[in-house]
C-alpha cells in the first residue's frame, strides 16, 4: 500500500468509533517494532479495555511495522491465544500481501491494513488476539497480541 493510500484509510476510520490502540503487547519472539495501531471499531480504547466487535460486522486494524526481515511471500494468521493452544481464525487468507505492499522490506517502515469480517457464528467471548507475520523461508515472525470482546 503507498503512503497516500493508507493516509486516505487513516482520515476515513478517523470516524466515532476509531480509536488509536496502545495497550497490544509483542510477543517475546517478535523480531519487529509496531507504532500506530487504529482499531475500528475500538471506542473502549479510549480507557485501555478491549475491542468490543460485534457479530455479522466489519472491523478494520491498520498498523505501521517496522521488521528486520525481508520477505517475498510472507504469510500471516490471526488466533485466539488460550492457555494450551492457539486456534487460527479460519477466515482469514493468510496471503499477506493482501494487507501490505510485497515484498515485505527489512528495516523499513510500512502499512499494514486488515479488513476483517467478524461471522455470526462466533462465539461471543473475551479473546486475546495474535497477530502473526512470517517470512516462509527464515520463520523470522512479527507477532503481538491485542484483546477484543465478540458481542
Ligand atoms: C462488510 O464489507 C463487505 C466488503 O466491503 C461488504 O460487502 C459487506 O456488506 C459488509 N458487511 C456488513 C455487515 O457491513
Amino acid at each position: 500500500m503507498a503512503i497516500l493510500e493508507f493516509i486516505v484509510v487513516a482520515l476515513t476510520l478517523a470516524s466515532v468509533n476509531t480509536e488509536r490502540v496502545r495497550n497490544y503487547r509483542m510477543c517475546p519472539n517478535s523480531d519487529c517494532l509496531i507504532y500506530d495501531m487504529f482499531i475500528d471499531p475500538c471506542p473502549e480504547a479510549l480507557y485501555n479495555k478491549a475491542c468490543g466487535w460485534p457479530r455479522n460486522s466489519n472491523t478494520t486494524v491498520a498498523f505501521i511495522y517496522n521488521p528486520e526481515f525481508s520477505a517475498y511471500s510472507p504469510k500471516t494468521q490471526l488466533y485466539s491465544e488460550t492457555f494450551l493452544v492457539d486456534w487460527p481464525f479460519l477466515n482469514i487468507d493468510t496471503n499477506a500481501c493482501l494487507y501490505t505492499n510485497c515484498p515485505v522490506q527489512k528495516d523499513t517502515e510500512q502499512y499494514w491494513l486488515f479488513n476483517l469480517f467478524v461471522p455470526e457464528y462466533y462465539e461471543t467471548t473475551y479473546h486475546i488476539v495474535k497477530f502473526v507475520l512470517t517470512d516462509t523461508i527464515s520463520n523470522q515472525q512479527c507477532c503481538f497480541t491485542f484483546d477484543i470482546n465478540i458481542i
